[in-house]
This record gives structure tokens, sequence and C-alpha cells, in this order.
């Protein structure tokens, strides 16, 4: 097998590789889900796992924290132990990933709002009395048009950035001179 690494390497760098040995790495002996096998003692080409495992969303176990929602309600608070640390990821992220659309301040100021034919981007800063779970399941799991970021951002990172839509919330709501208390929610 070990040979079939180098080989393949050396195939897409030639020019003038056999096709019959593309071929051939199609076509070499393998065994397919459910075959029988003669080098297994219960004739089974799949192999049982060992004795305990477990899915690996057994082991996360934590749905408040994987997909946002318990028993289908959204989780009210981020499940994320919160300090300048995150909040910085979150900026990150949120610059990377979703600042090109929603703005860098979270208002919907963004060239790509501005060109964008279908819905705009919405402001995040007027829903500051959405739950944490709403932000964290719309990057998730897409919202409307907009689609999935699951691929972009692990469960860390969109939490982060959930923390960081909620600062954002929070600088725009409030004013200088403490004039107006930040709403409650916004926490
Ligand atoms: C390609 C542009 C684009 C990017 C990138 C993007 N969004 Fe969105 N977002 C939208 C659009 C458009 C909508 C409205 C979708 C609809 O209503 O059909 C939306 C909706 C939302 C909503 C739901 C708003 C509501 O009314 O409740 C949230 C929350 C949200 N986005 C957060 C984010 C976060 C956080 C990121 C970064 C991880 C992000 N978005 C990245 C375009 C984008």
């Amino acid at each position: 097998m070990r040979w079939l690494i180098p080989a393949a390497g050396l195939a897409l760098v030639g020019c003038n590789v056999p096709s019959e040995f593309l071929q051939r790495m199609e076509a070499q002996a393998k065994y397919e889900y459910y075959e029988t096998s003669e080098f297994w003692a219960d004739g089974k080409a799949m192999r049982t796992p060992p004795a305990g495992t477990v899915p690996r969303e057994r082991a996360v176990g934590n749905p408040g924290l994987t997909t946002g929602r318990v028993n289908g309600a959204l989780v009210t608070s981020i499940p994320l132990e919160l300090n300048r640390q995150v909040l910085e990821d979150g900026q990150k992220h949120y610059n990377i990933v979703c600042a090109q659309c929603h703005g860098r301040l979270g208002d919907g100021n963004s060239v790509v709002a501005e060109n964008m034919a279908l819905r705009l981007p919405p402001s995040l800063l007027q829903l500051s009395d959405k739950p944490d779970g709403h932000f964290y399941a719309a990057v998730t799991e897409g919202y409307g048009v907009m689609p999935s970021f699951a691929g972009e951002l692990n469960i860390q990172e969109r939490w982060a950035v959930v923390a960081y839509v909620r600062a954002l919330q929070r600088a725009r709501n409030s004013q200088a001179g403490g004039q107006q208390p930040v709403p409650q929610e916004n926490r």
C-alpha cells in the first residue's frame, strides 16, 4: 500500500502517465462494504468497533453547546466561559466570515449589502432581544438565504462570534455618559 502514495504523487506531476496506471489504482484489490473475507476469523471484511466505542455525538453529549438548542428551545446564554481571549477570537472570525455582509459594526452596511440583489444582510444590532442560541443556530444551520458557516467555524469559534456580536450590540446600543442604560437582555 505504502508505495501507492509516492506513486500517486508522480502520477500527478508526470504528463505522460499511461491511463492504465490510474485504471489499476481504481481496480485494485479491495474489500467493499459487507463483503466476506478469508482473512478474519469471523469471515467478514467489516470490523466490529472495539467494545465501548460510542458515536462522537454521544461523547460530545452537550446539544446546547453543539446545536444551540436544548429540547428544541434556543439556549439563552453562551455555554463558554467568556474572557478577553474569546472575544478577540470572535472579533477575528466575525471580521473574516461575517463582516463582508453584515458590516464590521454589525449594522448591515457592507459592500456586499450594497450590491446584493437578493434579501439584504440585516443589521445584527437590532436583534439584541433574540437569545444567544438564535445567533449560534443561524450560523450553524444557515438562515433563509444565508448559508451555514459550520464548515468555516468550529463550535468554539461560532460561540466566540456570538459573544462578539453581543459586544457589538452592546457597544452600539449604549451611549456615552451612561444616559441610556444598556438594555437588560444585552448583558
Ligand atoms: C454572504 C453574506 C453573509 C454572510 C457572510 C453572513 N451572513 Fe448572516 N445573513 C445574511 C443574509 C442575507 C441574511 C438574511 C437571510 C434571510 O432573511 O433570508 C442573514 C441573516 C443572519 C441572521 C438572522 C437575522 C435575523 O433576522 O434573525 C444572523 C443572526 C446572521 N445572519 C449572523 C451572521 C453571522 C454571525 C455571520 C458570520 C459567521 C454571518 N451572518 C455571515 C448574509 C450573510
